[in-house]
This record gives C-alpha cells, structure tokens and sequence, in this order.
C-alpha cells in the first residue's frame, strides 16, 4: 500500500508506505495537513506494535488474559486490530465479546472476521454497555482530559472486573529519532492528533485514588512498558478464598495496594 504523503500546500509530494488521509480536524491553531496515521491500516498497526513493545508484545496480551481467568462476557473499549480479542479467544476465555472502537478500518476489520464491534466515541459521553469484565488497553492516556470521569464511567460498567492495561514508557520523547518516530505514529489517530502525554505508575494510581476506585491486582510487562490494573469487584468463589490470603498482588513486585 503505497501512497503519497501530502503536506502543506506547494510542499514536495513524497513516497510514504502510509495510506494518504486528509482530515478536516486537527489541533487547534495547526494548519489543516494530511494526518498520517496507522489506526487507517490494522496490517500497519498491528507491525508498528509488534516492534514497538518487542519482547513484551506477548506479555500484554497473556498478563490481562491471566487476570480475567474464567469465561465471560468482555466489553473491550478502543479494541483496535482486535489482537486481545484473538488471544482471549484462543484462550477459552469468551462467552460473549464486544468491542467500541471509532476507526473506521479497525470497524471494518472486524466487520471481515464477524466479530462484534460496534462504532463508538469515548469522548461522546454515550452509556459505555455493561459487562462481567471491561477492558481498555493502551487507550486511556488519549483520554488523560477527560480521565475522571471516563474511568468511573468504565467501572460502572464492569459487572466484576475493570482491567486498564496503560503504557507508562514514554518512548514519544526517546532521544532516539528512530525510536521517537515509532512512538509518535503509535499515538497518532484519525483526528491527527500525537497523544505524546503518558502515565507514570505514581499518576496512574493517584488517578484511580481520585475517582476512589480500588486497585486490586498491579502488573507490568516484563521490560515495564505497560502497566495492568485491575480492578476487581464482586470476586467469584474462588477469588473470594484468595482475597482471604492476599488482599492484593503485585505479580513483579510484591508492592501491594489495599482495595478501600
Ligand atoms: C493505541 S491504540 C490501542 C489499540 C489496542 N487496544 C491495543 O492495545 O493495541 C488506541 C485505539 O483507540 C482508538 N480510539 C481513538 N480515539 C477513540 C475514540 N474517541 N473513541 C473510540 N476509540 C478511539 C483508536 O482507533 C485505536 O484503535
């Protein structure tokens, strides 16, 4: 898929391996460009993500697989090329699935493999449809204005379970140029906006301190680029024993925090 990136007028037109995007919005006060952006193509975002996590790319999806544990009902927000989707299947661990997303392609995308994902703005304030488990991985910081509101909305949602999975290495402002660049268009979506803002673990916590919404499971990536938090609210039988012996965990650390 070839095409031509498009920048200001009377700029030089040159080759891109991204698909050309002319977007009406755009930052405020920037002039109207063409966005390139990976969210208009699942193949080039699912790549850019393989090597952008690395060796902790299989780690994001088994972590939050590892801490819904038995089948049910899972609300996916921001579910993108749908690849948590295909690992909870493999993994027996879907009795229903529904993903909102707002890029046209990824909606397309699942449309080609009948999975059931529906267009959906975050932003609109629209009722988020409840589920045993809601997810939102890597989405939240798009977010981070409207972040108090938005994370009870989700936990209101979860019948038992809110898992945020959230990237707290900001590689947007590597010193490496290479590096920088992958990170940037990892962020940037269909409105042309870089979501170069990131959680650190400390503001991540203070946040769901803010919203008083327990935390009850920490996990990280094994090279720590992304952070799991769970939030568990009415623990199956099994869940309920364990919460006997260790109110928290942390699977790296041993940090525990106590759910109020
Ligand atoms: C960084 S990707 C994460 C995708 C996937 N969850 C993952 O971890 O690989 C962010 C996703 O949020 C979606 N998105 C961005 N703004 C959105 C909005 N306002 N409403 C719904 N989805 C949105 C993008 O289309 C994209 O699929």
């Amino acid at each position: 898929m070839i095409g031509v990136r498009a920048s200001h007028a009377g700029a030089r037109a040159r080759p891109s391996v991204f698909p050309i995007r002319y977007n009406a919005a755009h930052h405020a006060g920037a002039p109207a460009l063409a966005m390139v952006t990976i969210y208009h193509s699942p193949t080039l975002y699912r790549l850019t993500t393989r090597i952008g996590y690395g060796p902790d790319y299989a780690a994001r999806y088994t972590l939050i697989a590892d801490v819904i544990r038995a089948p049910g009902d899972v609300l996916e927000l921001c579910c993108g090329d749908l690849a948590l989707h295909r690992h909870l299947e493999a993994r027996g661990l879907l009795k229903s699935y529904i993903g909102l997303e707002h890029s046209g392609a990824m909606l397309k995308l699942a449309r080609r493999h009948g999975v059931d994902v529906r267009a959906f703005d975050v932003r609109s304030g629209d009722p988020v449809p409840t589920a045993d488990t809601v997810i939102m991985q890597a989405s939240l910081y798009q977010f981070h204005d409207i972040a108090d509101t938005l994370l009870p909305r989700l936990y209101a949602a979860a019948r038992r379970l809110l898992v945020i999975a959230e990237p707290v290495r900001n590689l947007s402002q590597s010193r490496r140029r290479s590096v920088r660049w992958l990170a940037r268009a990892l962020t940037r979506t269909a409105d042309g906006r870089v979501h170069v803002f990131r959680y650190t673990e400390g503001t991540l916590l203070a946040l769901y301190d803010h919203c008083k919404i327990p935390v009850s499971r920490l996990d990280r990536t094994p090279s720590r680029y992304e952070l799991v938090v769970s939030s568990l609210k009415a623990p199956s039988a099994t869940a309920d024993v364990e919460a006997g012996r260790r109110s928290v965990t942390d699977s790296h650390t041993g940090v525990g925090r106590s759910p109020r």
